[in-house]
């Protein structure tokens, strides 16, 4: 039985199955994402990483059923709280969004629109859910900017959004998201764009989310830094494929992929000296087209063997999963000690 399929206690939000999303072309048919798999629970917060291209946008996209091309062929099934998104009506699928799963984005500006104030925005899409007078709606989104950790938020609503500092902006376009309860908050790629000391505020406000409001996140990074502050659990992708996923202890301390290994390689040790450069993985991602026969990290990986030839399927250690034929052997010890000496952390 697979990791995500063990009973929990924990309510499972959201449960994708065998997701595959691809879009007919003049060359044929491209395949971006190939059987994903995964759950959210209530009250987690699951990362979901790898690097530009691995397929984190697209997930995302096909959960809100926002990917519109009429080109794209969407199949598996996505449930959430029992119903099947995939099946909904678009008006079905309208009202749950904003009011059940909300989306954030690197950018504010592409949600926020630049002619209204930030108070107005979060004013409306309060009216548009709820049956709230404009001053109580007034009053809630001046509330809601105030526990999002805006200063003045009275005034603060008052501004456009270019008037306000990226960070701030970031923190406008949460209690957006916010203002409908939602239970599951999508954020993509939320800090991206932030320093270092607004990225850390962002993310301790993301991991507020759960005790303050009682939402899940499904918070999408190319970061592992950010995954290692944050997560509960964490699925790696990998060019449209699940390289690896399970407790974030487990793929952070003990990587059975060693795609994953490659990301924990980019994090800056926490202890002892700082290198002047960290390491990357050599090469790139290959394009949908390009995606070879077998394990599509093959190219890239130093410990390729001739069984890579052949798609591996996701091998379970544990809680942990990985796609790789190393997993299937159990825990590779080389993975072991080099993750305690690049997170500097004993698993
Ligand atoms: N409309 C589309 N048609 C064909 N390919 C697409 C389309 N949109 C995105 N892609 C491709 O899908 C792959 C996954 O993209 P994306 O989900 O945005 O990756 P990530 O968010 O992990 O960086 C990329 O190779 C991208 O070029
Ligand atoms: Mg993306």
């Amino acid at each position: 039985m697979p990791a995500d399929q063990i009973p929990n206690t924990a309510e499972t939000l959201l449960d994708v199955q065998d997701l595959c999303v691809s879009f007919r072309s003049e060359r044929g048919i491209i395949r971006i994402l190939e059987n994903v798999s995964f759950t959210v629970r209530a009250r987690e917060i699951l990362s979901i990483v790898g690097e530009s291209g691995s397929g984190k946008s697209m997930t995302s996209l096909a959960v809100m059923r926002l990917i519109t091309d009429p080109n794209a062929i969407i199949t598996g099934s996505i449930t959430y709280k029992g119903r099947d998104l995939l099946k909904l009506s678009p008006r079905e699928m309208r009202d749950l969004r904003g009011r059940e799963i909300a989306m954030i984005f690197q950018d504010p500006m592409t949600a926020m629109t630049p002619v209204y104030t930030i108070g107005w925005q979060i004013e409306e899409q309060l009216r548009a859910h709820q049956d709230l007078s404009r001053h109580a709606a007034r009053a809630r989104a001046v509330e809601l900017l105030g526990e999002m950790g805006v200063p003045a938020p009275a005034k603060a609503a008052t501004r456009y959004p270019h008037q306000l500092s990226g960070g701030l902006r970031q923190r406008a376009m949460i209690a957006m998201a916010l203002s409908c309860n939602p239970s599951l908050l999508i954020a993509d790629e939320p800090t991206t764009a932030l320093d270092v000391t607004v990225q850390a505020q962002i993310l301790e406000l993301l991991q507020r989310l759960r005790t303050d409001f009682g939402s899940s996140v499904m918070l999408i990074t190319h970061d592992m830094g950010v995954v290692a502050t944050v997560s509960d659990r964490v699925m790696v992708m990998y060019s449209g494929i699940i390289a690896e996923r399970g407790p974030k202890p487990d793929v952070l301390g003990q990587p059975t992929h060693p795609y994953t290994l490659g990301l924990l390689h980019s994090i800056p040790p926490m202890h002892g000296e700082k290198p002047h450069r960290l390491p990357s993985i050599p090469g790139s991602p290959p394009s949908p087209m390009g995606r070879p026969p077998g394990c599509p990290f093959q190219p890239r990986c130093e410990f390729r063997m001739d069984a890579c030839a052949t798609r591996p399927p996701l091998f379970r250690n544990g809680m942990q999963e990985a796609s790789c034929w190393l997993a299937d052997k159990g825990l590779p010890d080389w993975a072991h000690e080099r993750a305690i000496r690049t997170t500097g952390e004993a698993a």
